[in-house]
């Protein structure tokens, strides 16, 4: 589903990471380890092509998606290719509005059917739906880290992504919440990339691991 080739990244003269060779199999999960700071966001970054955003980078190889090669995609078809290939990005990236309108911008963006109902599906998947349903309309700022956290979660799922990319998505939950979202992501049948730094949460989610 997603083949990544000889990639090589380089910020400045600084080189990130050589020659990478990663190969993602639809619907199976498939996870990033490595030490802080050796490349993993910026990985996701190259995947979904945001990194046409950052300064001075370098970027060789090919990242195979369905056999396009998305560095070699104009900025319209990438447009695209971000519907179906979705980032959750390591720190919450909530937008100053409410709750409710965290999820329903995107969703009118990509003009969705039935949106409520699918916010409601999506906020239930996350296990925030109990929770928040009295206050759809207040600041998702108001939210705690872990909230947020689920938030922008349910955010990626509404949007029924073909690859999920998760970067850390459960460093603010506690045991039993993340052993949950790992349950539910199990359970979701969906190409899925995910970084972590929990040991037991990758084993619990598959045996498909790069290192780097
Ligand atoms: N836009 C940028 N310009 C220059 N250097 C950058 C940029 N973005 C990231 N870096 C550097 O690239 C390296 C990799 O960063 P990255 O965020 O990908 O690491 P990481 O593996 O995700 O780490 P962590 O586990 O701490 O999240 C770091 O040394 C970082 O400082
Ligand atoms: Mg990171």
């Amino acid at each position: 589903m997603l083949k990544i080739e000889n990639l090589s990244l380089s910020f400045g003269n600084k080189q990130i990471f050589k020659n990478l060779n990663i190969d993602i199999k639809k619907d199976e999960i498939t996870a990033i380890v490595g030490p802080s700071g050796i490349g993993k966001s910026s990985l996701f970054l190259c995947i979904n092509q945001m990194i046409r955003y950052e300064k001075s980078y370098t970027l060789s190889g090919k990242i195979l998606y369905d056999g396009i090669d998305l560095i070699k995609e104009n900025e319209n078809s990438l447009t695209k290719y971000r519907k179906e290939i979705v980032y959750v990005s390591q720190q919450p990236d909530i937008l100053p509005m409410s709750i409710y309108e965290n999820l329903a911008f995107i969703g009118r963006i990509h003009k969705l059917k039935e949106l409520d109902k699918k916010i409601i599906e999506a906020l239930k998947k996350v296990f925030l739906y109990e929770e928040i349903r009295d206050r759809l309309d207040l600041e998702a700022s108001s939210l705690s880290g872990g909230q947020q956290q689920r938030l922008i979660l349910a955010r990626a799922l509404l949007l029924n992504p073909k690859v999920l990319l998760l970067d850390e998505p459960t460093a603010s939950l506690n045991e039993e919440l993340a052993l949950k979202i790992e349950d539910m992501l199990k359970e979701e049948k969906r190409t899925i990339v995910i970084i972590s730094h929990f040991r037991n949460q990758i084993d619990n989610l598959t045996n498909k691991i790069y290192k780097l």
